[in-house]
C-alpha cells in the first residue's frame, strides 16, 4: 500500500475541494492511504497532516475555499525550510505528494524534488488562469461567472442612471478574468496588464461612443492594469469631464460554490494526478488541453505563462 499526501497552496480557488475529494477517492480506490496536509507548505513544515478517509471528503464537492486550508509560505523558499519539509515527508513515509495551486506552488514542489523529496504531481488551481499547460485552471470558470453576475448588476444601474462605471476584477498579473467576464458581459472596454492600453486612446474611443449616442459605458479593469481601477477611473473621468463610479469585486471572486465545469475538471485532474504518481511519474503538472489531460514538467509550467489567445482579444475589440 502506498501513502499519498495532498495539499492546497497559494490563493484559494473554487473547486479545490472537489480536487481534494478526487485525490482521496481515487487514491483509496487504488488501495492507497491518503493524508491531508493543512495550510499548504506552512502545515507541511509544522507536520500538520491527518489521514483522509472516504467520509472525510463527504459533502465538500460543492463548497468553495479549501477544507485543508492554504497559505503562502516564506520559509519554504529557504534551504532550511525545504530540508525540514523533506524530513517531515520521510518520517511520515509519504510515497507521493499532490500539490494543488498555481506556479508558486509548483516552484515549491520542484525545490522539494531537487532536495530529495518524494515524487510530486501538480494540479492547476487559481482563478487567475495563468498556469502554462492548462487551458482552464480550477476556479477560473466560477470566478468568471461571479464577476459576470456583478457586471450584469452594475449594467442595470449604469443604464438607469446613464453613467460611466468601472469594475475592478482580480488578476495582479493576468487579464484572463477581465477578458472572460468582460467579453461575456458585453462591456464596452476591458483593460488588463497584457494589453497595456494608453488611457488617452481609451478615453478617445469612449468619447466616440458617447458622441454616437451611447448613454452608459462599462469598463472592466484588471487589478494589475496600470495603478488599478480607482486611478484609471479618475484619469479617464477627468479626460472626459464625466462623473463615474468604481466597483471593486475583490475577494468575492475567490469564494463561492464551484460551477459544474470547475467541479468536473477538478475531479478529472485530481484522479489524473493520483494515476500519474502510481505510474511512477513526478515533477509534472496535469492540466486540460482541450478535452485531453496533458502532463507539463514543473520547470516548463513555471517558466511560461498561459497567454490570452490573440483571437479572444481581437473578438473583444470587434464586439466591444
Ligand atoms: O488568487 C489569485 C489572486 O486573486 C490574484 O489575482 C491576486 O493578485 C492575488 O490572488 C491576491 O491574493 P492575496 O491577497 O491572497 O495575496
Amino acid at each position: 500500500m502506498k501513502r499519498l499526501a495532498v495539499l492546497t497552496s497559494g490563493g484559494d480557488a473554487p473547486g479545490m475541494n472537489a480536487a481534494i475529494r478526487a485525490v482521496v477517492r481515487a487514491g483509496l480506490a487504488s488501495d492507497c492511504e491518503v493524508f491531508g496536509i493543512e495550510r499548504g507548505y506552512v502545515g507541511l513544515l509544522d507536520d500538520h497532516m491527518r489521514p483522509l478517509d472516504r467520509a472525510s471528503v463527504v459533502n465538500i464537492i460543492q463548497r468553495g475555499g479549501t477544507v485543508l486550508g492554504t497559505g503562502r509560505c516564506e520559509a519554504f523558499t529557504t534551504v532550511d525550510g525545504i530540508e525540514r519539509a523533506c524530513e517531515v515527508l520521510a518520517a511520515r513515509q509519504i510515497d507521493g505528494l499532490v500539490v494543488i495551486g498555481g506556479d508558486g506552488t509548483f516552484r515549491g514542489a520542484s525545490a522539494l524534488l531537487a532536495a530529495g523529496g518524494p515524487p510530486c504531481v501538480g494540479v492547476p488551481g487559481t482563478i487567475d488562469n495563468d498556469v502554462f499547460g492548462a487551458d482552464r485552471s480550477i476556479g477560473f470558470d466560477t470566478a468568471v461567472n461571479t464577476a459576470l453576475d456583478a457586471i450584469d448588476r452594475v449594467r442595470d444601474t449604469a443604464t438607469s442612471h446613464e453613467m460611466l462605471h468601472f469594475i475592478e476584477v482580480m488578476g495582479r498579473h493576468s487579464g484572463w478574468l477581465a477578458v472572460g467576464a468582460g467579453l461575456a458581459g458585453g462591456v464596452e472596454v476591458v483593460l488588463c496588464p497584457e494589453l497595456d492600453d494608453d488611457l488617452d486612446d481609451v478615453a478617445g474611443q469612449m468619447q466616440r461612443s458617447l458622441d454616437a449616442g451611447k448613454r452608459s459605458i462599462l469598463v472592466v479593469v484588471a487589478e494589475g492594469f496600470g495603478h488599478g481601477a480607482a486611478h484609471t477611473a479618475q484619469s479617464i473621468g477627468l479626460k472626459l469631464g464625466l462623473e463615474y463610479r468604481v466597483t471593486k469585486l475583490g475577494y468575492t471572486q475567490r469564494g463561492g460554490s464551484p460551477t459544474a465545469l470547475d467541479r468536473t475538471n477538478a475531479g478529472a485532474l485530481g484522479a489524473a494526478a493520483v494515476d500519474a504518481l502510481l505510474a511512477g511519474k513526478s515533477g509534472i503538472m496535469v492540466g486540460h488541453r482541450g478535452e485531453a489531460i496533458v502532463e507539463t514538467p514543473f520547470d516548463v509550467a513555471c517558466s511560461k505563462t498561459h497567454e490570452i489567445p490573440g483571437a479572444l482579444l481581437h473578438l473583444l475589440d470587434r464586439l466591444g
